[in-house]
């Protein structure tokens, strides 16, 4: 399973890097606005920090003006995965622009009708939002665990599924159980997931028995 990481944030990106288990990163338009910071200055300095893919997506709403933007975003540099809505123009878009060469990932996945498509369409990746469906009383992981059982059923279906919206640790766990390809995690969530209380008392008291020995290592 591949880890994305779900920010436009430099500094917060950085520290996780450091762990070695990040292979990509994701961004959308309200994260970038959050970084208060010029979409392309984040893009070229995301895409220095992380060689895996970096997801930039595109603010236009129709199929030439959404092409302009992604051969746009396509040229800061060689990682970058333009990110095009599930709509029928994201969809054209994401057709030509894979017969380019270029990398795409379909957003705004909400159902698997909407996944077939992004599939047939050449999407490298396809982005179910699990927490927003969560959040109008759905069962998110539902649309992921249907999307990959689809998937599995056709070789000549390629796109992986990358597991989106994740609000907590739980939803990375069956998001692995369900077969997603990458989970996109909030840099808060990639933080959680090294916790567990056990660890941390577990990890005193060896200590605490240690230094009763007297003994070190080196
Ligand atoms: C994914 O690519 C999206 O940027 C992201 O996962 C959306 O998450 P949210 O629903 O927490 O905004």
């Amino acid at each position: 399973m591949k880890f994305f990481i779900d920010t436009a944030d430099i500094d917060a990106l950085t520290g996780l890097v450091d762990t070695g288990l990040v292979d990509g990163v994701t961004t959308n338009p309200s994260l970038i606005a959050q970084s208060g910071r010029k979409i392309t200055d984040v893009l070229e300095k995301i895409c220095q920090i992380v060689p895996g893919p970096v997801s930039a997506e595109v603010t236009a709403t129709e199929f030439k003006s959404m092409l302009a933007e992604g051969r746009y975003l396509a040229k800061i540099a060689p990682n970058i995965t333009v990110k095009v809505p599930l709509t029928p123009d994201g969809l054209k878009a994401c057709k030509v622009l894979r017969e380019e060469g270029i990398m795409v990932n379909v957003t705004l996945c909400f159902s698997p009708a909407q996944a077939i498509l992004a599939a047939k369409a050449g999407a490298n990746f396809v982005s179910p939002f699990l927490g927003r469906l969560d959040d109008i009383g759905h069962i998110g992981m539902e649309l992921v665990e249907d999307i990959c059982g689809i998937y599995a059923n056709y070789q000549n279906f390629t796109t992986e599924v990358l597991a989106a919206s994740i609000r907590h640790p739980t939803h990375v766990i069956e998001a692995a159980m369900a077969g997603a390809h990458v989970v996109t995690l909030p840099p808060k969530v990639m933080s959680q997931l090294y916790k567990h209380p056990l660890t941390d008392k577990g990890l005193a008291a060896f200590l605490a028995d240690w230094k009763q020995t007297g003994q070190s290592i080196l």
